[in-house]
């Protein structure tokens, strides 16, 4: 038996610190460290987020190493994510393993974050037997991008599509702020949701050409129609909650659901993937598996932990890197704003 490298991963790109441990694509371990400061906010202060990851990050490197049952001595090489996020938080990380990796003398492996979430769908979890094969459709939904590519392979991915302004995660948060639900939103409005009749409201959504998405007039509508209902009835949120969640949840997996089903038609592939936080959506899940089973499609979703931000994503494509010897030099600075997928 061929022994793999073990890979370190590191994620700070915006509020969750994670490490992981990998070996070849199987997760050894996977350590993440919200930071709750946030929620009273309604949303992640910057400024916040980086002190909270100068805290996290020594102990959750720590824990990720004792978990895999490794010494640091073992490691084969570090891989962090470089960009996009956060530029504060995001130094954190990347100084963090800068430091690490000269002090062990190993390879230093770039990552981005988004390349990482698609890639996350090649680990090896109990949950789910089948890995993707190229090519394949993949939607990304996150909190910060919302995007359809076709990956050719693991680090040649075209975009078919993107929102042409709010994420559908931001869309989830922005919701549910106006519902006075706590940040992050969407796990909350899945949770209500599961409770309420999706067609009982109805708001307006643009309707994008091709493969794009638009969900702010969505919000703008969602904004709206509640601040007129609050006029009439200052209990209206209370009394009507569930089917709010609902309601709102059903437009925004409405349009992701139909943006895929159009790129299946459109391009014959015999497999998709998705990725990115809002992945976790069960409504958005159910939705992906009925239309596999409609075009006869394999369908490859990862595990709810592998969906929102994680090291072992970032691990996995840092492993993919190490196999091709991609390394990289300490000059190299943290990115703000998407390269690889520029808006
Ligand atoms: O990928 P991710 O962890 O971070 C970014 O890269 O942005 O995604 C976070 C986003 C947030 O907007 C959060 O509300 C959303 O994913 N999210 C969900 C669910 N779980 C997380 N949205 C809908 N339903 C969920 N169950
Ligand atoms: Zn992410």
């Amino acid at each position: 038996m061929t022994s793999h490298p073990y890979i370190l991963g590191i994620e700070s790109s915006c509020d969750d610190t994670s490490a992981a441990v990998i070996s070849g694509t199987k997760i050894l371990s996977n350590v993440i460290a919200g930071q709750k400061i946030h929620a009273e906010y309604g949303g992640v202060v910057p400024e916040l987020a980086s002190r909270a990851h100068q805290q996290n990050i020594i102990p959750v490197v720590d824990t990720a190493l004792k978990r895999a049952g490794i010494r640091k001595e073992q490691i084969s090489a570090i891989a962090y994510t470089n960009g996009p996020g956060l530029l504060g938080s995001l130094l954190v990380g990347s100084s963090f393993a800068k430091g690490l990796a000269l002090c062990l003398n190993i390879p230093l492996i770039v990552v981005d974050h988004l390349q990482a979430h698609v890639l996350a769908n090649f680990l090896d979890t109990n949950e789910k037997k089948n890995k993707p094969e190229f090519p394949f459709l993949c939607l990304t939904a996150s909190g910060g991008h919302t995007q359809l590519m076709m990956v050719h392979d693991y680090f040649n991915m075209e975009i078919l599509g993107k929102t042409i302004d709010d994420a559908a995660g931001e869309a989830f948060d922005k919701a549910a702020k106006i519902l006075g639900l706590p940040y992050p939103g969407g796990p909350e409005i899945d949770k209500l949701a599961r409770q309420g009749n999706p067609k009982r409201f109805i708001f307006s959504m643009a309707k994008m050409k091709e493969l794009n998405f638009s969900f702010s007039g969505l919000k703008t509508s969602f904004l709206y129609f509640v601040r007129d209902r609050l006029k009439e009835n200052p209990n209206f949120i209370e009394e009507n909650l569930n089917d709010l969640a609902a309601s709102i949840q059903y437009h925004i997996i409405k349009s992701l659901a139909e943006k895929m089903e159009k790129a299946l038609k459109t391009y014959k592939c015999t497999n998709f993937a998705l990725s990115g936080g809002v992945a976790a959506n069960s409504e958005l899940r159910e939705k992906m598996l009925e239309l596999a089973e409609k075009y006869n499609v394999q369908a490859t979703i990862p595990p709810i932990p592998l969906t929102t931000d994680n090291a072992a994503m970032i691990a996995c494509c840092g492993y993919f890197k190490y196999l091709q010897k991609e390394y990289t030099t300490l000059e190299v600075a943290p990115y703000s704003s998407p390269k690889i997928f520029p808006n």
